[in-house]
């Protein structure tokens, strides 16, 4: 029987999604800046070109979901489309999808709380936290990375900052995985994502208002007193709170499923780990960013003509670049396949680059950072329970949909 060729410009294929860095790799060492037709997208692989490319902020434009007219791909329900639009006027507001100059002032306005040393004074916490979740399991010896750690921990700490009651996590919870469908293929996603949206915002709205009149230390008092500056309209209030819940839900739990995987697979370097984990913690943190990264790519969308490469990118064109490409850049990195959690220096850009670089980046690290270590004081044994691993059908996200794991 003869087989029907898989499409080469399918990048949800099973296989592309199996393993980016084959399918990514080869267009990084052929075509670089590749026009993708089913797509309809340029796919940017080399390191070089993404940093290039994020830095001029002017000539690619952050407002994609705002300025590209086209209808959602992968496709949604017909019965959808006032979703979809109610879905782009609520993501048109966030920092992530915004330029110059409003999103110099949002971002000037939100810069303080995430700096480097005011996000160190949450270690204790973020410590804590993972202890209490792995306490839990520890006598049973075995657990899913994902569901006892690597999803509940990120939520945990990103509730705490918005200094929301603990008996409101779960319900955050539920609305950071709704929040999620942003980025899912399912043609039935927007009725999910509003879901999101509409919970989002009926639980925030009172908390802001409160906020306004008796501001606390928490991130939606940050927020509150800006729209009282007049930097955010209450709209954006509300949507950039939401996009702090998820921004760092299943990119965090990336990190800590990818990089554990990663240590199981490189015992060598799970040794390593376990001899200093105080020590090794930060760089190991950051090989596991590089190495296996939490968003393996991300977009936007031409505000000019550009010339690159000999290609000509047409003002109004999609772009996604590709970091999970871009981090195993052999004209970047040494030996880039090979992960050693001594790399330094480790120019990886898993985190983005130029104005919109990632604003809960320390947070991440930290979060990181403490999970490995602790991992590797409890843990000398820690191995997979199965092979049989697999991905969400994501283009943006590297997201492992569980990891069983086991010690003596
Ligand atoms: C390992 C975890 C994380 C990864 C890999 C990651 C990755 C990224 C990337 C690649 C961008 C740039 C997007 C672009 O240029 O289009 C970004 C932006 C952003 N991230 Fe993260 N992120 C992580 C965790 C977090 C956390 C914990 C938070 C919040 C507490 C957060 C909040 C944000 C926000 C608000 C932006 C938008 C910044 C702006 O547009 O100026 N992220 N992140």
């Amino acid at each position: 029987m003869a087989t029907v060729a898989a499409d080469p410009e399918d990048l949800f294929a099973p296989e592309v999604i199996a393993d980016p860095y084959a399918y990514f790799g080869r267009l990084r060492e052929t075509d670089p800046i590749h026009w993708n037709p089913r797509a309809e997208m340029w796919i940017v692989t080399r390191h070089e070109d993404l940093v290039w490319l994020v830095r001029h902020h002017e000539l690619f434009s952050s407002a994609v979901i705002r300025n590209d007219r086209r209808p959602p791909h992968p496709p949604i329900d017909v019965a959808d489309r006032p979703l979809f639009e109610e879905v782009r006027a609520f993501r048109s507001d966030q920092l992530v999808e915004s330029d110059r100059p409003p999103h110099q002032a949002m971002r000037n306005a939100v810069h303080e709380y995430f700096t480097p040393q005011a996000m160190e004074g949450w270690r204790p916490f973020v410590r804590a936290a993972v202890a209490e979740l792995l306490d839990g399991g520890e006598p049973q010896g075995r657990m899913d990375v994902l569901e006892a750690l690597a999803a509940p921990l990120p939520v945990r700490v990103i509730t705490q900052m918005m200094g929301v009651p603990e008996e409101d996590r779960e319900h955050l919870r539920h609305l950071a995985d709704r929040l999620l469908y942003i980025n899912r293929g399912e043609p039935d996603r927007m009725r999910f994502l509003m879901e999101g949206i509409e919970g989002m915002i009926e639980y925030v709205s009172p908390k802001v208002d409160e906020r306004a009149e008796r501001p606390g230390d928490d991130f939606i008092s940050v927020l509150a007193q800006a729209e009282g500056e007049g930097v955010f309209t209450r709209h954006q209030v509300l949507v950039n709170t939401a996009l702090l819940l998820f921004a760092g839900h299943e990119t965090t739990m990336n990190l800590i499923c990818n990089g554990t995987l990663a240590f199981l697979r490189h015992p060598e370097q799970w040794e390593r780990l376990r001899a200093d984990p105080e020590g090794a913690a930060r760089l190991a943190t950051e090989e596991c960013l590089r190495y296996d990264p939490p968003v393996k790519s991300t977009q936007r969308i031409a505000a000019e003509d550009v010339e690159r490469r000999g290609k000509t990118i047409r003002n109004g064109d999609r772009i996604r670049w590709i970091m999970a490409a871009a981090n195993r850049d052999p004209r970047a990195f040494e030996d880039p396949d090979r992960f050693d959690i001594g790399r330094q220096p480790n120019p990886h850009v898993s985190f983005g680059a130029g104005i919109h670089y990632c604003l809960g980046a320390s947070l991440a690290r930290i979060e990181g950072q403490e999970v490995f270590r602790a991992l590797a004081e409890r843990f000398a044994s820690l191995r997979l329970e199965t092979e049989e691993l697999s991905y969400q059908p994501s283009i943006q996200f590297r997201s492992l949909t569980s990891l069983p794991v086991a010690w003596d």
